[in-house]
């Protein structure tokens, strides 16, 4: 319950932050009603105008909704079915001009699905329930193309995270541990979670996970480790062949490092500029490798592939046929014609070559304004900040939208703030945006 009398601020900021303060510590409670802008004006001693304008400024950052002649409220639209971290990188409400939050696709730039649908049988019926879950000729392209030659088992399933949960579930038992990135995917944390196990964190530089936070990881004997070869979600480090290798080896000296599972999780695949890169050309009986189809054909399509060792594949397609069955064979005829398709093809080259200007140009601006946010791969790029709070509602204020950078981390630690930008979705005003990032990132706390 907040007691206008015990706000010490009598600025539109300073009210503003005492407030956000407040909501974040949980002495507001989510879903409280505000008192009055009347009410809070006569006991400060402020204009209610004043008032007004911090209660915008709260608004626009998230803090509280204003339901009209109902009042002012707490925000508490909880997304129940959203996992505790990805629920925290939901984008706070408010107008947004520019959402570099979500770590999606530029639309625009996904191949038609128009051809390919015509091209799919007229009705959705299959032979039998138990026939093989993959098309033979979908197989057959991402054999060509797997960046291992003679993978010993090839499926598809729906989606990179699929792909990563259902390995996990084969490898993971309740109590183990789970090596994983930090600075990483908050939706590998709340998984390791869901599964009970713990999460190890490994350590990046610009080549990708460390050599040494990997040899300390392997010293608590985790059961998997989780990788992300290109692209890093959030910091868009790609992994040098050079590196790979060096993991790889630091795997192979280590009897623990010999029995345990990796997970590779290509996630933007298409779109990376770096070359394919995988550790299971040193470590083919122990690397299950991840590819999807999301950032580059659509996130709609829920398709990856996903290959390594015939006892770890199996059991993952075994499991599957005791729920989803196989991925739909109309969505596997579709991507099939997506990967072959000439002027498809041609699309997803070319939005991998825009994503890669785009971002060099992002980043070359911020570096030009003292912000070095390193040479991002992907669509994401990772931002240092004074204060992630204050660097939200600084871009939130010019209508811009950028994700928090604490849900991806893990709970150790207290590292240096950031935010995640997804910045190849910035088409114009490269230079603009670039301003108001460095200007965020330079905002003092709240
Ligand atoms: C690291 C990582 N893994 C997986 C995914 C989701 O991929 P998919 O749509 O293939 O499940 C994303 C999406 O951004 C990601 O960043």
């Amino acid at each position: 319950m907040l007691r206008p009398e015990s706000l010490r601020a009598r600025s539109p900021h300073g009210i503003a932050s005492e407030i956000a303060r407040l909501a974040a510590d949980g002495t507001l409670a989510p879903g409280e009603r505000l008192p009055t802008v009347r009410a809070i004006a006569a006991a400060l001693g402020v204009s209610a105008g004043t008032v007004s304008a911090a209660w915008r400024a709260l608004a626009d950052a998230g803090v509280i909704v204003s339901r009209g002649r109902a009042g002012s409220f707490v925000r508490s639209d909880r997304s129940e079915w959203l996992s505790p971290r990805v629920h925290e990188l939901a984008a706070p409400a408010g107008p947004v001009r520019l959402d570099l939050s979500l770590g999606t696709p530029d639309p625009a730039m996904l191949p038609s699905l128009h051809a390919a649908f015509a091209r799919v049988a007229p009705r959705a019926d299959t032979g039998r329930y138990n026939d093989v879950p993959v098309l033979p000729e979908l197989h057959a392209l991402l054999a060509e193309t797997w960046p291992v030659a003679g993978v010993e088992a090839l499926t598809v399933v729906d989606g990179a995270l699929d792909g990563v949960a259902r390995t996990l579930e084969q490898v993971v038992r309740f109590g183990d541990r789970v090596a994983v990135e930090s600075p990483g995917f908050p939706y590998f944390f709340d998984l390791v979670d869901a599964l009970g196990a713990e999460a190890v964190p490994l350590e990046l530089d610009r080549d990708g996970v460390t050599p040494a936070s990997l040899s300390r990881a392997l010293t608590r004997a985790p059961a998997a480790v989780l990788l992300q070869p290109r692209a890093q979600n959030p910091t868009g480090v790609s992994m040098s062949p050079d590196r790979a290798r060096a993991l790889a080896r630091v795997l192979l000296g280590s009897s623990g490092g010999r029995r345990v599972t990796v997970i590779e999780d290509d996630h933007s695949a298409l779109v990376s500029s770096a070359p394919d890169v995988t550790l299971a050309r040193l470590l083919p009986a122990q690397v299950v490798h991840v590819r999807s189809f999301s950032k580059s054909h659509g996130p709609d399509l829920r398709i990856a592939a996903l290959g390594g060792p015939a006892r770890i594949v199996e059991r993952v397609v075994a499991r599957r046929m005791l729920g989803p069955g196989w991925t739909s064979r109309l969505l596997q005829t579709v991507l099939v014609d997506l990967l072959t398709d000439a002027s498809s093809v041609a699309r997803v080259r070319s939005a991998r070559l825009i994503y890669r200007d785009r971002l060099d140009r992002l980043a070359s601006a911020l570096r030009r304004l003292g912000v070095d946010v390193g040479e991002p791969d992907g669509i994401n790029l990772w931002m240092p900040v004074r204060d992630e709070r204050a660097a939200i509602v600084r871009l939130a204020a010019s209508g811009i939208a950028v994700a928090a950078g604490r849900p991806f981390l893990t709970a150790d630690g207290a590292p240096a703030p950031h935010v995640r930008v997804t910045g190849g979705l910035v088409s114009e005003n490269t230079r603009l945006v670039a301003e108001a990032l460095a200007d965020a990132a330079a905002a003092p706390p709240l």
